[in-house]
């Protein structure tokens, strides 16, 4: 099984937590991409989503299903995203396709965050994969010094503005031994709309595809 294959076994597998009748919120990525078109087949049973990027907006529309403004919506039941890496206790981190302010924001009024991965994604520590960090434009270099002094090697992410106008520094470099404390400590820094980090908010379920099929796993 290669790691496509585990990824759509994984969005698939996130299917028998639907909740008929209900609104679900849809995260990003290409192991989000799987789930929606899995979606295409049971959208009979669900009133419509709330998505975190317009980038899945455009994809669950193509299959006809209607996209709903989380203002609209309240609190979701469940929320279904992908993640770059994820712990034992389902603290994450996100942004690599840079929704990442958006999917916290989902993430945070959905009761069960469903995330779906293949089994790489689970990693011991996390931080190898670069932490993306959102930022208002005029903060770059400002928010840059400040996450050197926190011990990290920013770098802006070349020609990509995200769906709220921001910039992405991805910042490479780090051991989150703690990422509670990051998470806040970033989150306070002047400037930032969002740090890819999800420990505060974290998944409730991980579903993880691999060569032995789907492994769920609860967090620790
Ligand atoms: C997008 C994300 C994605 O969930 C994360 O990058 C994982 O992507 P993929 O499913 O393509 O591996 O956080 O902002």
């Amino acid at each position: 099984m290669d790691q496509n294959q585990a990824k759509k076994a994984a969005a698939e597998a996130a299917l028998k937590y639907l909740v008929p009748g209900e609104l679900l919120g849809v995260g990003t990525g290409s192991t989000v991409n799987y789930f929606i078109d899995a979606l295409a087949a049971h959208k009979q049973d669900i009133p419509g989503a709330v998505s975190s990027s317009n980038a899945s907006t455009e994809r669950l529309k193509k299959i006809g299903i209607p996209v709903v403004e989380l203002n609209e919506a309240g609190t979701l039941s469940i929320y279904v995203d992908g993640a770059d890496e994820a712990d034992k206790h389902l603290r994450l981190v996100k942004g690599g396709g840079g929704a990442l302010t958006r999917e916290k924001i989902v993430a945070a009024a959905s009761r069960k965050f469903i995330c779906i991965a293949d089994e790489s994604k689970l990693v011991p520590v996390l931080g190898a994969f670069p932490l993306p960090v959102e930022v208002i434009p005029m903060a770059r270099s400002y928010v840059a010094r400040e996450l050197v002094r926190l011990g990290g090697n920013p770098k802006l992410r070349e020609g990509f503005v995200t769906d709220n106008g921001g910039l992405i520094l991805d910042v490479s470099g780090l051991s989150i031994i703690d990422p509670l404390k990051m998470e806040t400590e970033i989150g306070l820094l002047a400037g930032v709309i969002s740090v890819g980090l999800f420990a505060h908010r974290g998944a409730d379920v991980l579903l993880l595809g691999g060569p032995n099929g789907v492994r769920e796993v609860l967090p620790e």
